[in-house]
């Protein structure tokens, strides 16, 4: 069998101020899959999958991208895409079209290649009337779209997102839906970071709950929603309002 993925293998993290903000979190992430990791404020889903990228060491524990130690692990960077939950922060370019083209073009394509991958990008993200914008300008929604269009630009194998409906309205949280089905159609691995699970658990191959750093449940999503206990701090996102005097979530 192909080696995940991923694999996290006993994960801890300590920060300086007595944090313990990861607890010996082990983890395979199979190719193809599409998996939810969730979990309330400060569990450590972020923090999780900037250590599975390598952008942040961890107190202990090893991670392996396709069987490969992650220090060794080429083609990480070109294979896997992530979507940041502060997407201010992934801005390269100055125009939307400059940005979506910058990954492409760091993989050394043909012009016309990269032209093609960006036109579909903008378009698949709606973000065709802001092609020319400074990505500064754009509202905290659109520069979630920018972030996705990159990344889809790039032909990633493989997508993180981070609270990926986070800031957008109805159309962007169906653009992002449009992207994960057809990722997922394609074979892709895609791994949602999120709270917001009635945006997308129909896509959800598994869930891992997250807690305190801990995983606590895994598995099927339903059989995993049919486990949870208060103290995970998630809402069951099979509750449904049938009348607008329903909705809230106080209950
Ligand atoms: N520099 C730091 N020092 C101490 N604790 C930190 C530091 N950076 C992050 N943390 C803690 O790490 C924990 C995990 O944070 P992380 O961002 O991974 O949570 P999250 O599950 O992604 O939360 P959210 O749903 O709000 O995005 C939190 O308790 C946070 O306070
Ligand atoms: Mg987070």
């Amino acid at each position: 069998m192909a080696a995940p993925l991923f694999s996290l293998c006993g994960i801890s993290h300590v920060f300086p101020n007595g944090n313990k903000a990861l607890s010996n979190i082990t983890l395979d992430i199979q190719e193809g899959e599409c998996l939810f990791i969730t979990g309330s404020n400060g569990s450590g889903k972020t923090l999780l999958m900037r250590i599975a990228c390598g952008l942040f060491e961890p107190s202990s524990g090893n991670v392996f991208f396709r069987g490969v130690p992650l220090d060794k692990a080429r083609n990480l960077r070109s294979s896997v895409g992530m979507v940041f939950q502060d997407a201010d922060s992934q801005i390269v370019g100055e125009t939307v079209v400059e940005d979506i083209a910058f990954g492409p073009k760091n993989l050394r394509l043909p012009k016309g290649e990269v032209e093609e991958r960006v036109r579909f990008a903008v378009s698949a993200m709606g973000l065709t009337e802001k092609r020319d914008y400074p990505p500064r300008r754009l509202s905290g929604g659109e520069k979630r779209r920018l972030a996705v269009a990159g990344i889809l630009a790039m032909g990633c194998s493989a997508i993180i997102m981070d609270e990926p409906f986070a800031n957008l309205d109805y159309h962007g949280v169906v653009q992002t839906l449009e992207i994960i089905k057809r990722m997922k159609t394609e074979g892709k691995t895609l791994v949602i970071l999120t709270h917001e699970l009635e945006k997308a658990l129909a896509y959800a191959d598994k869930v891992v709950i997250l807690n305190k750093g801990e995983i606590r449940d895994q598995g099927n999503a339903d059989e995993t929603l049919d486990r949870l206990i208060p103290s995970y701090g998630i809402r069951d996102p099979r509750k449904t309002y049938a009348r607008a005097a329903d909705c809230t979530w106080l209950n």
